[in-house]
């Protein structure tokens, strides 16, 4: 069987840029993302830089039933040695603005969708004789609190917290927990939260590539010298 890479939220953004980062090493590569369009638009566009397996599921990973079907097939075809957790949705306002739909809008994807596609991918990480990872695309706003970022930071925090008992029990197993901790990335993220930038700031914001680059050499050093937990140099936003 093929070895595959499972990135969530793989359509566009960090994700996207992850995609092409891993083909360059020359893996096979599936993307999940729930819109079907812009993920069948992003499966043409990196099929024609590489002729390695780019596969796409659309779905959302939030959906249990999705989730367990989603590893039903591709456990078929594929083994499964690296799922980044990427998927992601924020939506920034202050304490007295937040509201159920900001709530159900960003817990989903980021904290269902990260406990739920690593339970399920779990029992076949596990069955590998080869070290095989789970990589969490966190942010600065899981480990610090940001002004207008309470619904944010509150998921991002519990993404952390399920992270870290992650890493503790895979403790001495094959399987390695890389988490990362990016600030401010330019991607259609800040689209619904551009209130929340101020002027200027963006310009200095990383790029996805950038992004993608550093979290996907770091995986390919020697295993004593991949680091576990990869802290960007925080560039938003609204500390004071
Ligand atoms: N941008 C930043 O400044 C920044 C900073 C630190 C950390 N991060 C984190 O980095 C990750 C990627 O963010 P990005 O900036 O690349 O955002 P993005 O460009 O908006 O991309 C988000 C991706 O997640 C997918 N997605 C969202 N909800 C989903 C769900 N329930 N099921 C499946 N796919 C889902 C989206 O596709 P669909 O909408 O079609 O599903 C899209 O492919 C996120 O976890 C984010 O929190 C971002």
């Amino acid at each position: 069987m093929k070895n595959i890479i499972v990135i969530t939220g793989g359509s566009k953004g960090v994700g996207k840029e992850l995609a092409k980062e891993f083909l360059k090493r020359g893996e096979n590569v599936c993307i999940i993302a729930r819109t079907k369009t812009t993920l069948e638009k992003t499966r043409i566009e990196l099929s024609k830089l590489s002729d390695k397996d780019i596969v796409a599921y659309v779905g959302d990973v939030s959906d249990e039933k999705f989730v367990k079907s989603f590893y039903k097939d591709i456990t078929k075809k594929y083994n499964i040695t690296c799922l980044v957790n990427n998927a992601g949705v924020g939506r920034f306002g202050t304490v007295y603005e937040n509201n159920k739909q900001m709530i159900d809008e960003v817990f989903p994807a980021i904290v269902y969708g990260t406990i739920l596609m690593t339970t399920y991918a779990l029992p076949h990480l596990k069955k590998s004789k080869e070290i095989v990872k789970i990589v969490n695309i966190i942010s600065q706003s899981g480990i610090r609190a940001f002004k207008n970022e309470s619904v944010y930071c509150s998921a991002k925090w519990a993404q952390e917290g399920y992270a870290q008992v992650l890493r503790a029990e895979t403790f001495g197993t094959n399987i390695k927990v890389v988490n990362v901790y990016p600030g401010g990335i330019n991607s259609d993220f800040w689209k619904q939260n551009r209130n929340y930038v101020k002027v200027g700031v963006e310009e200095s914001f990383a790029s996805t590539n950038e992004v993608a680059k550093i979290v996907v050499e770091n995986l390919y050093n020697k295993q004593s010298l991949v680091l576990k937990d990869l802290v960007f140099e925080q560039t938003h936003m609204n500390l004071e």
